[in-house]
Order: structure tokens, then C-alpha cells, then sequence
């Protein structure tokens, strides 16, 4: 019995690898939101242990403890807190999403500020941040828009920028190559007319067009953006992972990066108007910075 038993390869314990302990979770969740703001509820606990042995195995490192301790050390853009928020945080995305919203953007935004640019009320120039934008999806999408909804778009000065704090995510977005489930809701004509199929593979590439108007770079929302501020601002499906309190340093951040009488797109469910009492709320995702506050004003 016991020499059939010596064939058969033991069963890995894992020790104190299998979950984290309530400490450990607590202590991860801590380090999780003083760097990005997310929140990790005590539910999550088997969720961030089988995430954090993806690390645990890539690194070589012994156990959740030792990782805790080491990734504490690292400087925020060393590439190993890169690989852990990569694991811990949610990419969720795809274009056109949210159609109600581009059917806005394309058919009235668009349409009014060709209009105003035509009777000289403002310049040819349109600059939009895609704020925590994940692979770029979204950024593609406001492209996808604007060359197919824009009349003569090649006249104006435009800028995209797409920006997330996962640095592979901006990589990705970089290449703005998509598989058939993130084109999904992609209208025909834009696919056809801004899209390169790839011949063997079910993807996408953005052509030329779009990818004229956009950039990337990583940036943390907890922090201030530093550029001069933008016309429209999107801001969807990430203050969902944040507290009150994180949520109102990101508006803070977000607020001054828009100019006076510029918008702010989120999510319809995103609890954000109490942080922006002084924006015009023209629908549950729609807000309207006054016309008369200066750019560079942060209310606290
Ligand atoms: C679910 S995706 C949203 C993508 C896109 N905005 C959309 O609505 O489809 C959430 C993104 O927020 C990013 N994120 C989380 N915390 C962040 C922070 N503190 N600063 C910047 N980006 C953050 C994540 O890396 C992730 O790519």
C-alpha cells in the first residue's frame, strides 16, 4: 500500500500561500489605497490571494508577507508595481460603450461646435482627456467620432489623450490593435472606414486617421494632471473602485484640468454630483463646468 502510494506526486500544501491572512489583507489593502485610491473590501481576500500568487510564482518570491514587504520598498513606477496593479485592478472595456453617450457626442457635441467654429465663435481646436482609459478604447471611440462626425476634422487642431495608471494598459492602447469583442458595438461604416482587419487574426487595427489624434501616457488621477486644460473630459467606470475620499481628490484633479464652460462625462451611477455642486448637471452623466470660474481653480 504505502509503496503504491510513493508513485503518486504529493499534493502541494501551499502553506501559508493559500490565502493571506485578515492582517496581511489588511495591510495590502492599506498599501492598494495609499497608491491608487482603490478600495479592496474584506470580501476580496481570495480574489487579491489568487492574484498576488500569479506574483508570488513570477517573481520567485517565498510568500504573501515577503512580497508585502518588498513591493512596500519599491519606488510607485518600478515595473514590479506595474505587474501587481496590472493584477489588482479592472480593464474592463470596450468601444462605443455606453452608445447613449457617443449618439450625444457625435450628433449634438460635434454638430454644435462645427457650428460655433463656422459663425467664429471658437477656434478650430478641440483637446479631450480620456482619464483612467485602460486599452484605449474610449479614446479610439472619440477619434472613431470625430473623423466620421467632425466636417473637414483634418482643419482642426485636435488632441486625444488617453491616460491610466497601468502602464500595460498604455502600452496597449499605444497599439490600438482590438479583437472582435471590443469592436462589437463598432458601427460598420466607422470599422470599414478607420479599421484595418488584420488578414489571419479576429482583430482590428486603428488606421492612420485615428491614430493621428492620440496619445498616451500613464498618469495616476490621484494626482494632478499639469497640462493645460482640456474641453471635455471622460471619466468613466473608475470611481466605482474609490471611497469618498479618494473620489474627491480625483474630481479635484479632474475639475481643474477642464476649462471654464468645458464638460465632464462619467458614468450614470458614479455618486459624483456632491463633488461637483457648482457644474451644471445637464443628465446623469453630463456636467458642465461654469463659464466663468478660471481654469486653474480648485475648490476645496
Ligand atoms: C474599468 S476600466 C475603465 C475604462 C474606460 N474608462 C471605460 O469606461 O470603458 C478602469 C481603469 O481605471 C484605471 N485606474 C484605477 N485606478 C486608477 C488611478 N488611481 N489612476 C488612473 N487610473 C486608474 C485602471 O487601471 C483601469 O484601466
Amino acid at each position: 500500500m504505502k509503496e503504491a502510494h510513493s508513485s503518486i506526486l504529493p499534493i502541494p500544501t501551499f502553506g501559508n500561500l493559500e490565502q493571506v491572512s485578515d492582517a496581511q489583507l489588511t495591510r495590502y489593502a492599506e498599501l492598494i489605497y495609499q497608491k491608487t485610491g482603490i478600495r479592496i473590501s474584506p470580501q476580496k481576500k481570495m480574489l487579491l490571494s489568487n492574484r498576488l500568487r500569479r506574483r508570488l510564482r513570477d517573481t520567485g518570491i517565498a510568500d504573501f508577507e515577503a512580497y508585502y514587504q518588498h513591493l512596500k520598498k519599491l519606488p510607485s513606477g518600478d515595473p514590479e508595481w506595474n505587474a501587481f496593479l496590472q493584477e489588482i485592478t479592472t480593464h474592463e472595456t470596450y468601444l462605443f460603450r455606453d452608445e447613449v453617450q457617443w449618439r450625444w457626442f457625435r450628433r449634438e457635441y460635434l454638430a454644435q461646435i462645427a457650428s460655433d467654429a463656422q459663425a467664429g465663435r471658437r477656434q478650430r481646436s478641440l483637446r479631450i482627456w480620456s482619464a483612467a482609459c485602460s486599452t484605449g478604447d474610449e479614446v479610439y471611440t472619440i477619434a472613431c467620432c470625430i473623423a466620421g462626425g467632425l466636417l473637414n476634422y483634418q482643419q482642426w487642431n485636435i488632441t486625444i489623450l488617453g491616460t491610466d495608471i497601468g502602464a500595460g494598459a498604455v502600452e496597449q492602447a499605444r497599439a490600438g490593435v482590438f479583437g472582435e469583442r471590443a469592436m462589437r458595438l463598432v458601427p460598420e461604416e466607422d470599422r470599414r472606414r478607420f479599421f484595418v482587419k488584420a488578414k489571419d487574426a479576429a482583430v482590428w487595427q486603428a488606421g492612420p486617421a485615428l491614430k493621428g489624434m492620440v496619445s498616451f501616457r500613464q498618469h495616476n488621477l490621484l494626482e494632478p494632471l499639469r497640462l493645460p486644460p482640456f474641453d471635455m473630459v471622460f471619466l468613466k467606470n473608475v470611481l466605482i473602485y474609490f471611497d469618498a475620499a479618494s473620489k474627491k481628490r480625483v474630481l479635484e484633479n479632474v475639475r481643474a484640468a477642464i476649462k471654464p464652460g468645458g464638460m465632464l462625462i462619467t458614468g450614470a451611477a458614479e455618486g459624483v454630483s456632491e463633488f461637483l455642486r457648482d457644474f451644471e448637471r445637464l443628465s446623469p452623466w453630463l456636467y458642465r463646468r461654469p463659464a466663468t470660474q478660471r481654469s486653474t481653480e480648485v475648490r476645496r
